[in-house]
């Protein structure tokens, strides 16, 4: 079997950059070790930057986003007892954010590869990459129907996430990682029940963060600060609506609670590896990069990286032109690290590290009292939230 980009993995990554190979005539591969159920079903992101909108509207992807996406002009920050609101429409260029679930995009995408004709291998096992270092890299699987099958390709996409098995392809000494872990993690929720805001609340407490959000009119997600060793079964669904309770307090105004849809444990990790590309392997989204989630960014970085590498691969697969791919990894990476900075500023300006001195707790707090009464403070927040640099 031959192709011209075999990808490994059918997250946002993967799908889009197949997608955005398709329109420009290139042809592509999928393979991914979960069923096309699993895969749409995952709860993850739901913060899509306005480059990420307009980018996915210019591919012809926004459809059902136009229509159910809820577009958000700012947020609120919640501390010493107190609620702020940062307008990033003024404080942006008018630039927002849309609240559409990760799983409604992934969701999407499939729905168009398989429309298109596209080639898409879902419960594959065995994935492996060999002949990186040539012009025709392989690819091999099992199928879902146990036949192991090796597609020659021009080039190979590593959109396996952080667990994949192409990042490690990369030999050794010819990568370096910066890494972080955070010594909490955070408890998601999805509710079915009306958000109790208009905009999404980030809050700062002596007990530690929670973040409001929502998938839609009628579902809510909502996050809280936990232990790094926390198990879900550690947390009943009565002691979480009472942390989150106790976390938004504010006078006048209670959270609406409803039945669980799901419950799950995320842990907190900033991680970078760099080059993101060896030969002719590329790597694009978490398989090269995570970060936290304070700053909404995972999902946004993966569209961005794929943009790129859509654009890269035209020039080297139509045109022979080495140039943008050989630009690949340092252009991806200059927003991988603003994003990275970013969300390690929110994390730690609005958690509670555990053991930390009661100075900890004064910085934070002279931080947030910063971002919410110095314009230039308030910019430097909103324009990283709605993205920067912007998406071409
Ligand atoms: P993934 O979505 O991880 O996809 C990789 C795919 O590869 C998977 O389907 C996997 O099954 C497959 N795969 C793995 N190994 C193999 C293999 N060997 N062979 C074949 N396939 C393989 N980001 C935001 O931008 N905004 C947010 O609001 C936000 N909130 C988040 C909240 C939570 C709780 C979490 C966990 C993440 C959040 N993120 C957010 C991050 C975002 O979800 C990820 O960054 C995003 O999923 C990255 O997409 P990806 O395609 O690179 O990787
Ligand atoms: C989400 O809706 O899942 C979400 C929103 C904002 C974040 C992280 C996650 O910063």
């Amino acid at each position: 079997m031959r192709t011209q980009v075999g990808i490994v993995g059918a997250g946002p990554a993967g799908l889009l950059l197949s997608h955005l190979l398709a329109l420009r005539g290139i042809d592509s591969v999928v393979v991914e070790i979960r069923s096309r159920e699993y895969c749409e079903a995952r709860q993850r992101a739901g913060v899509l930057e306005d480059g990420s909108v307009r980018l996915l509207r210019e591919a012809g992807l926004a459809g059902r986003l136009d229509r159910e996406g809820l577009e958000h002009g700012g947020i609120y920050l919640n501390f010493a007892g107190e609620r702020h609101h940062l307008d990033f429409r003024d404080l942006a260029g008018g630039r927002t954010v849309t609240v559409y679930g990760q799983t409604e995009v992934v969701k999407d995408l499939i729905a168009r590869r398989l429309a298109d004709g596209g080639q898409l291998e879902f419960e594959v096992s065995g994935t492996a990459v060999a002949s990186l270092d040539t012009n025709a890299p392989l690819l091999s699987y099992t199928a879902a129907d146990g036949t192991r099958r090796e597609i020659t390709c021009d080039v190979i996409a590593g959109c396996d996430g952080f667990h994949g098995i192409c990042r490690p392809a990369i030999p050794a000494g010819l990568r370096t990682v910066k890494e972080r872990d955070y010594p909490y993690a955070w408890l998601g929720i999805l509710a079915e029940v009306p958000p109790s805001s208009d905009e999404l609340v980030y809050a700062h407490h002596p007990d530690g963060f929670a973040l409001h959000s929502l998938r839609s009119m009628q579902v809510s997600k909502l996050y809280l600060q936990v232990d790094h060793d926390a198990c879900v079964e550690d947390w009943p669904e009565q002691r979480i609506w009472g942390a989150l309770q106790e976390r938004f307090a504010l006078p006048g105004w209670r959270l609406h609670e409803g039945p669980a849809l799901d419950i799950a444990i995320t842990p907190m990790r900033s991680f970078v590896s760099a080059p993101m590309r060896y030969g002719r392997l590329f790597l694009a989204g978490d398989a090269s990069h995570i970060v936290p989630p304070t700053g909404a960014k995972g999902l946004n970085l993966a569209i961005a990286d794929v943009t790129v590498l859509a654009d890269a691969l035209e020039a080297l697969l139509l045109r022979g032109d080495e140039r943008l791919a050989d630009a690949y990894s340092g252009t991806c990476l200059a927003r991988v690290w603003r994003a990275t900075h970013f969300s390690w500023w929110m994390t730690t300006m609005l958690h509670r590290t555990p053991g930390a001195d009661p100075m900890e707790a004064a910085l934070q707090l002279s931080q947030l009292r910063y971002v919410t009464t110095s314009r230039a403070a308030a910019v430097t927040l909103a324009e990283n939230y709605v993205g920067y640099p912007p998406l071409r």
